[in-house]
């Protein structure tokens, strides 16, 4: 089933950049953008996912942007509540400081900070738990494509956090496909592949739960201002979650604007 009636959603993920100085320009860069460009409030969802130390800087400084711009946590802590954990944030604290969307499951986190499923799902758990929304990130390795492993690796994914979600919350998440091979190396899916993903993540969900038609499936991995009016024709490509292109302003809109544009 299409996901075409879904309102696109465009979510900027910084990792770890930029330093203050660039943040400050790019935050300018991106109100100026909003401000001359033609997307309308509710013709694209927009976000953007700082590191944590600038979680609220940033959401109090898009507070007055032109459209509606929602701050993302790009992590956050298997442990819930408030106590001795150095280092760590927990989905309470978020939600305190009125951080309510969070990426888990980023395939950095899995691959070099040692988040396993078990993890994974602890943080989905205690993210709906305390009322955040959540950006779920499946993808497969270049070695799994390879072995013709793709899509039981992402469904598997997706089956990990299925025991810790109860049935209305499916309607706090978002699905992010971001193919390992894809992140940060030029080479994006092609719109086919990535829409055929799509497909089978949503058939997947579907099967699930009754939410699964409504889910917003977004796409990741060298999403550019280039690519992006391909894959937002495809049905069920709902959106995008950007790495490198979201850090200019103006590449990060025009990925929006095709988003915006499409559906
Ligand atoms: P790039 O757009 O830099 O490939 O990064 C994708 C990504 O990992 C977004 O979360």
């Amino acid at each position: 089933m299409s996901g075409s009636t879904i309102t696109p959603w465009v979510v900027g993920n910084w990792k770890m950049n930029p330093m203050q100085a660039n943040a400050q320009q790019l935050i300018q860069d991106l109100k100026q953008q909003l401000q001359q460009g033609d997307i309308l409030e509710g013709q694209c969802r927009i976000g953007v996912a700082p590191p944590s130390i600038a979680l609220s800087s940033v959401q109090a400084e898009l507070a007055n942007a032109a459209i509606d711009v929602i701050t993302v946590a790009q992590d956050v802590s298997r442990i819930a509540g408030t106590g001795a954990y150095t280092g760590e944030v927990s989905a309470d604290l978020l939600k305190d400081s009125q951080i309510t969307y969070v990426l888990i499951g980023h395939s950095e986190r899995r691959e070099i900070f040692a988040d396993t499923a078990s993890v994974v799902a602890e943080k989905v758990k205690h993210a709906l738990a305390a009322g955040l929304h959540i950006i779920y990130c499946v993808g497969e390795s270049l070695v799994q494509r390879e072995a013709g492993q793709a899509e039981q690796v992402v469904l598997q994914q997706i089956c990990d956090i299925s025991a810790v979600v109860e049935a209305e919350q499916w309607a706090n998440i978002t699905i992010a496909y971001e193919p390992i091979w894809a992140i940060g190396t030029g080479k994006t899916a092609s719109p086919e592949d990535a829409q055929a993903m799509h497909a089978k993540i949503r058939e997947g969900l579907t099967q699930i739960t009754p939410q699964g038609p409504s889910i917003a499936l977004l796409y990741g991995g060298s999403v550019k201002a280039e690519n992006a009016v391909e894959l937002a024709a495809c049905p069920d490509i709902n959106g995008a979650l950007v790495g490198g292109a979201s850090l200019n302003a103006e590449s990060f809109y025009q990925i929006a604007h095709a988003f915006a544009q499409s559906k």
